[in-house]
């Protein structure tokens, strides 16, 4: 009743502007998750059902994948504020109805004032905290610079696209038990790490059906609204994020914000039996290390083997255990370093890589070369299909959950911590135990290294799936298995997201798998001599088939979150 309550009075503005869209509308306080629809015109999913509405409003307001796309980040940012972000970056892989493939770049970069030693004490050695925690930590925001970026390819005005999340922000939205649960963990940090009050913390804790209002953010985002992108880098934003980062003895500047630019990257793309796989480019490692593992399993019978057999086990952790030691050693942001991406895929180099894998016998990472693998996992994905035939994948990240945890004064969004993806000390175990390169150590300007991989499947151009996942250094071993579940083992878009993941990432020489996986696999693999450990929920993989029979879309949010999809 209460509920029903507010709603009459607080979203009448929200409903009046979605009044000439009969079917779909936002409603705030009373919504649920749809976890598997199929739809014949447009799908949205992400990580929030408020989100995949907003991008299903837009859609049938006339607009494309990526407008939609747009909104639905837009929307993340307000009722998914532990990843969704205005103050993160992240990467758009799509392919549109002309045929075309394009991937937008919008990896947050380091501040003029960074230096390579930056997280080091006066002994050289890291101080765990300060990539993590507050000011410091904090990339420069790439996200509304790749709204910007993407919008080129959209159909609707951008202060269309920027409407749901407005409403959402200024007339609030009801939050879930998860949600609940995440704010109260972190309440101590929020109140350590800002300077001034923030909308996430209140007096007593909150729980499931409480509502969230922020007004900051409202307005931060009607600036943008009416400014474009000079309303987040230039101007009263600009003021507020710099004056946050001189009472937190942050090193942002004015200058960092108005220089930022999103990148237009070429697509990686390559083939898989017959299929086309566009995906994510350096800087983030995602597209490399993927085209690897399944240029390396293409040879084998690994359909035949099953879905989990050992012997398809074995020789998916033995590619990873190849790729993420390539990753570590030699993947940078291309822009300052110097990768030697087509040595890294050619086939003879791949086979090669496979001689001295032994079936039926664990490898070992002992003679690999030094590595950074990271396990920050608060990042999110969303993936769009519209009725015109373009298809979407997001991958978007704060870096850690609620990123740095700070809040800019007055303006709402949460800064990310994305500074840690950087090799905080080249060469020398960080506060994970793992190892990183010079490849990515710190630079003014420079991008940090990332896994995310939203990726496309196309089979003769069209788009058959559009899938990604957060989940930090396992997001690319959850792409590359939701894949060959589909691909290879032929598991329905429900099965590919929901069944049992398994990791590994080279070092630490162990094959992570989540809770509830099949002990008869686990045994297996321990008899050829891998070390097993069991772990959490690995990653939220959001998956769209098209199906060509039906000529249907099939969307499937993962199990392991609010994660939700709409259609129509
Ligand atoms: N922050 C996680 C990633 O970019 O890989």
């Amino acid at each position: 009743m209460r509920f029903l309550l507010i709603f009459g009075v607080a979203i009448g503005g929200l409903l009046s502007a979605c009044a000439q869209q009969p079917g779909y509308q936002l409603h705030p306080y009373d919504y649920t998750t749809e976890k598997n629809i199929t739809v014949p015109n447009g799908a949205v999913v992400s990580a929030h059902p408020l989100a995949s509405q907003a991008g299903v409003l837009i859609l049938q307001q006339g607009g494309n994948a990526v407008d939609a796309a747009i909104a639905t980040q837009l929307a993340l940012a307000v009722v998914y504020p532990g990843a969704g972000n205005i103050g993160g970056g992240g990467f758009l892989v799509a392919h549109l109805k002309n045929g075309k493939n394009i991937t937008i770049d919008y990896r947050e970069t380091a501040p003029a004032k960074a230096t390579r030693d930056m997280y080091l004490d006066s002994a050289g050695n890291p101080i765990t905290q300060l990539s993590l925690d507050g000011h410091l930590a904090a990339g420069v925001p790439g996200t509304i610079a790749g709204l910007f970026a993407s919008h080129k390819y959209g159909k609707l005005p951008f202060s269309k696209l920027i409407d749901p999340a407005i409403q959402l922000a200024e007339k609030g939205y009801v939050i879930t038990a998860q949600e609940a649960k995440n704010l109260n963990d972190t309440r101590n940090e929020f109140l350590k790490l800002n300077t001034a009050p923030t909308a996430f913390v209140k007096d007593i804790p909150w729980k499931a059906g409480d509502t969230l209002v922020q007004p900051e953010l409202a307005h931060t985002l009607r600036l943008v609204q009416e400014k474009g992108m000079a309303g987040f880098y230039e101007g009263e934003t600009a003021d507020k994020i710099v004056a946050e980062m001189q009472r937190g003895h942050g090193i942002m500047t004015l200058a960092d914000l108005k220089n930022y630019t999103a990148k237009e990257r070429t697509a990686l793309t390559f083939q898989y039996k017959g299929k086309t796989i566009v995906t994510m480019p350096l800087p983030s490692s995602g597209g490399i290390c993927l085209q690897q593992m399944m240029m390396m399993v293409e040879n084998y019978p690994i359909g035949k083997w099953g879905f989990q057999s050992p012997e398809a086990m074995q020789l998916m952790v033995e590619v990873e255990r190849r790729a993420y030691a390539d990753r570590a050693e030699f993947l940078g942001d291309p822009d300052f370093v110097k990768v030697p991406v087509s040595k890294l895929l050619q086939p003879a180099y791949l086979k090669q890589r496979m001689a001295d894998y032994q079936p039926g016998k664990a490898g070992n990472s002992d003679q690999t070369k030094a590595g950074l693998i990271k396990e920050s996992e608060q990042t999110t994905h969303l993936s769009i299909m519209d009725k015109e035939g373009n298809a979407v994948a997001v991958t978007t990240t704060l870096n850690g959950h609620y990123g740095s945890r700070t809040v800019v004064g007055k303006a709402g969004f949460l800064l990310n911590n994305e500074m840690d993806d950087f090799s905080v000390k080249p060469g020398v175990p960080n506060m994970y135990g793992l190892v990183g390169t010079e490849a990515n150590a710190i630079a003014p300007g420079k991008r940090m290294l990332s896994s995310m991989t939203p990726t496309i499947v196309l089979q003769n151009n069209t788009p058959i799936y559009s899938l990604g996942t957060p989940g930090g250094s396992t997001i690319i071993t959850s792409v590359f298995q939701t894949l060959l579940n589909s691909l290879e083992f032929g598991l329905s878009p429900e099965d590919a997201v929901n069944k049992p993941k398994f990791h590994h990432q080279w070092l630490p020489d162990v094959v992570y798998v989540e809770t509830g996986f099949n002990e008869a696999s686990i045994q297996a693999l321990e008899a050829m001599g891998y070390k097993v450990v069991k772990r959490g929920p690995i990653g939220r993989t959001e998956l769209i088939r098209k199906n060509l029979s039906s000529k249907k879309l099939e969307a499937a949010a993962d199990k392991r979150g609010d994660d939700s999809a709409a259609g129509y």
